[in-house]
């Protein structure tokens, strides 16, 4: 039995680290990104370390080029992928009254364009890996946002494109699941991470969500079978506020 592999966006840190160390620790091949070589090749060695099989590539998923080349980093060698994770995202905070265009034309370029990109050119390897495992079937995972839910005050182009990004995944399973792709959004709110930082001026960070729990998720998903869709996994941080990032 040959290993399943998983491309993760984003890997070097955060969210997308702890993704990684337990989807290696299930045994999975990794093909993981960022933009940075020094914290990426970091984890990679970690990992690899710890006996997991790892390829790393740095691309900026800003733009253009940089997308495709991590989709070929990964392809060239391997014409299965089980799990896209897209992870790697950017928080630009501000009020919809005057919020900048080209900030949001940064925000839409890594968020939505790359994500919606890469699953067009890793379908086919997707669906490839489905047809050979139909009970168990292949899945995107897409790092959404509870401001993607519900509005969040300065959070409203943010979330504009994280709304996006749900809209997308569940756009994928009513195509690909007859393939056997499914997709799901997920949704927290402030997981204690660099992004999560923004808001510690205003959120106790000791009740910030932890990314390893938001990689357990990703880690579940996979444990399903390919009958099993499911659409947007909201998590919310303990407290009174169930509908609050
Ligand atoms: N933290 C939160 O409170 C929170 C809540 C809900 C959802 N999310 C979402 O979860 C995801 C991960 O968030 P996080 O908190 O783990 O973020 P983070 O700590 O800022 O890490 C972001 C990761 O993405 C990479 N990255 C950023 N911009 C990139 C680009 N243009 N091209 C390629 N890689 C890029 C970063 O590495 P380099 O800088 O080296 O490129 C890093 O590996 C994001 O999509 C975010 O919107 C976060």
């Amino acid at each position: 039995m040959t290993a399943r592999c998983a491309l993760v966006t984003g890997a070097s840190r955060g969210i997308g680290a702890a993704i990684s160390r337990r989807l290696a620790a299930e045994g999975f091949e990794l093909t993981l990104t960022a933009r940075n070589e020094g914290p990426l090749a970091a984890l990679g060695e970690e990992l690899a370390a710890a006996g997991a099989r790892v390829h790393t590539v740095t691309a900026d998923l800003s733009s253009e080029d940089g997308v495709e080349r991590v989709a070929a980093a990964h392809l060239e060698r391997q014409p299965r992928l089980h799990l896209l994770v897209l992870n790697a995202g950017m928080a630009l905070a501000g009020p919809v009254a005057d919020f900048p265009l080209r900030r949001l034309d940064r925000m839409v370029a890594v968020n939505v364009r790359a994500p919606l990109r890469l699953v067009q050119v890793c379908l086919p390897a997707l669906r490839a890996a489905a047809g050979e495992d139909p009970e168990r079937g292949t899945r995107v995972v897409a790092l959404a946002s509870m401001s993607g839910v519900v509005a969040e005050p300065q959070l409203g182009p943010y979330g504009a494109t994280k709304a996006a990004l749900i809209s997308l995944c569940e756009a994928i399973s009513v195509e690909e699941s007859g393939n056997g792709v499914n997709a799901t959004a997920l949704s927290p709110g402030f997981v204690d991470t660099d992004m999560g930082a923004w808001a510690t001026d205003h959120i106790d960070r000791s009740s910030m969500l932890a990314a390893e729990d938001v990689a357990e998720l990703v880690v579940a998903l996979t444990h399903l079978t390919a009958r099993a869709v499911v659409p947007n996994l909201v998590v919310s941080r303990a407290g009174d506020q169930l509908w609050r990032a």
